[in-house]
């Protein structure tokens, strides 16, 4: 599972969490189904787009980069992430890779020296035909990404001859037609390859900050074939060591719309040439506007994510990213929304559930956990959540899974609104409701800990269980009857107190 590898031109924001946190549940997920998963993320540290930042910093891009990385990886850690490997492509291991994948398509044939006369974003760190240039108030020639005018340059550069691949790219993704998901993110990407092909520059003699060529060293690699091979770079191409074999090819890039280009067009092109397997999947993500722009330095609309948790909590703001936005949509954020979203989900419906369950086991029940009745009306509504949560997260659809996950704790509430054990005496009636709600509670745990990992494991310990919840796997030990009695049940504090909007 790989995610992006952010530029450090700019520190972490909600843009950047965004992807990192849908790419840490799926790899949550699939650890609960006992895949066996390496989370790789990073940074993207070449480039005009950097050079020059470091430029306007009076540093140089070496150094610039060193400051900025390190946030990245200190946002990860404080957002709970699980990756297990951070890739800076300023790295010697990456150079190697880079060398060793830029020499597989030059000895293929694939790369040419030609001319390069054209247009560049330096934002997009990409080459832009005049047609797909749009005007802004009056200025011609912008980037419709940016909504920045583009720059011209004419130089001397090697291609990567991608013309050559369009048939070869349609063949493969007709053989894998769920390769991409969302499916209508994934016909655009088709989109762009049945309107034709052009070959790209792979090379720049005008910069310096990047990846000699292993032919000709007065080049340097273009940013985004340097960039893409991180994801090699990360399992050891190159360098003769197992993980390699192990894990390539990698079963889910997560992208963002804005780069699908790169990844599900130049990348399977670039790894076809040199006789590498294409990756196995891609996941496109919308943006999370603000205000319906995305978010951008240039803009100024960048909201940072350490301080929306220093407001709603690490878990709160973990389950609105993931909930909120159908994956693949764009979405909108904003305040409010983030506050309805937690009082309504977390602090009114699992929250509440967690604290009603403590407080009537221990009026009710001497404060020890009772045993499900196997034959309650939950057992199918856990078993429907646990198999639509499952259908969910396979198509990486982190608002539905949740969703799926939280029927089982709308009905539990439901169920004990319409048992009202707090109205009755003591006895095995109220211990049967208040088992089935302990073994409700012990099943979404599970299913919700992808999400929110923290609380997941605070409900866990609370109704009596021992362990991580982590440890746990999904479909084995979300079956109905697996709440071990006995033990006791803690209230604790709110897990989520609820916000005033
Ligand atoms: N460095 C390249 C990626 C190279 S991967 C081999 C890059 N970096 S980026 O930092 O500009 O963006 C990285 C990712 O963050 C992109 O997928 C982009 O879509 C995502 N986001 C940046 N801002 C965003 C939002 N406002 N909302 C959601 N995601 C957005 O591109």
């Amino acid at each position: 599972m790989t995610t992006p590898i952010y530029y450090v031109n700019a520190e972490p924001h909600l843009g950047h969490a965004y992807t990192t946190i849908v790419g840490d549940a799926l790899t949550r997920w699939h650890r609960l189904l006992g895949d066996e998963v390496m989370y790789l993320t990073g940074t993207d540290e070449h480039g005009l787009k950097i050079q020059q930042a470091a430029e306007e910093a009076g540093t140089t891009p070496q150094a610039f980069a060193d400051e900025i990385a390190p946030k990245f990886a200190a946002a990860w850690e404080r957002l709970d992430i699980a990756y297990d490997d951070f890739i800076r492509t300023t790295e010697p291991r990456h150079y190697k890779a880079v060398e060793e994948i830029l020499q597989r398509c030059y000895d293929a044939g694939d790369i040419e020296l030609d001319t390069f006369a054209g247009k560049y974003c330096v934002s997009c760190e990409e080459y832009y035909s005049d047609d797909e240039l749009i005007t802004i108030d009056g200025v011609p020639d912008c980037c419709p990404i940016h909504r920045r005018p583009v720059e011209y340059f004419e130089e001397e550069n090697y291609f990567f001859r991608l013309s050559r691949f369009e048939d070869r790219l349609l063949d493969w993704y007709a053989q894998h037609p769920t390769a991409m998901k969302p499916e209508h993110r994934g016909n655009e990407a088709l989109g762009l390859i049945k309107g034709g092909l052009r070959d790209f520059s792979i090379s720049r003699t005008s910069l310096k900050w990047g990846v000699p060529l292993p032919w000709d060293p007065n080049h340097v690699t273009y940013v985004w074939f340097d960039a893409l091979t991180n994801y090699l770079t990360a399992v050891g191409f190159g360098d003769g060591t197992e993980g390699y074999e192990k894990w390539w090819p990698v079963d889910y890039h997560l992208i963002g719309k804005d780069i699908v280009r790169q990844h599900c067009v130049y990348w399977p092109a670039m790894l076809m040439s040199a006789g590498i397997d294409p990756p196995k999947g891609w996941a496109i993500g919308g943006w999370l506007l603000v205000d319906n722009e995305k978010m951008s330095k240039t803009s100024g609309n960048v909201v940072n994510p350490l301080d929306l948790i220093d407001d709603i909590g690490l878990d709160g703001f973990r389950y609105y990213v993931l909930a909120d936005t159908a994956y693949g949509n764009d979405g909108d954020f904003t305040y409010d929304g983030l506050v309805a979203r937690y009082n309504a989900d977390l602090a009114n419906n699992l929250g509440n559930l967690a604290a009603r369950v403590a407080t009537v086991v221990g009026k009710k029940c001497g404060g020890v956990g009772t045993a499900p009745n196997p034959d309650s009306a939950l057992a199918a509504v856990a078993a429907t959540a646990v198999e639509d949560t499952t259908r969910w997260w396979d198509e990486v659809q982190p608002s539905r899974a949740l969703d799926a996950s939280w029927q089982l704790v709308r009905a539990t509430n439901a169920h004990l609104e319409a048992n009202e054990p707090w109205k009755a005496d003591p006895g095995p009636e109220v211990d049967a409701v208040m088992g089935d709600a302990l073994e409700a509670l012990r099943i979404v745990a599970i299913l919700a800990s992808p999400a929110i990992p923290s609380t997941a494991q605070a409900v866990w310990e609370r109704i009596g269980q021992t362990g991580a919840v982590t440890d746990q796997r999904v479909p084995a030990d979300t079956a109905w009857g697996g709440y071990q009695p006995g033990a006791d049940v803690i209230k604790g504090a709110p897990l989520f107190p609820r916000l005033k909007a």
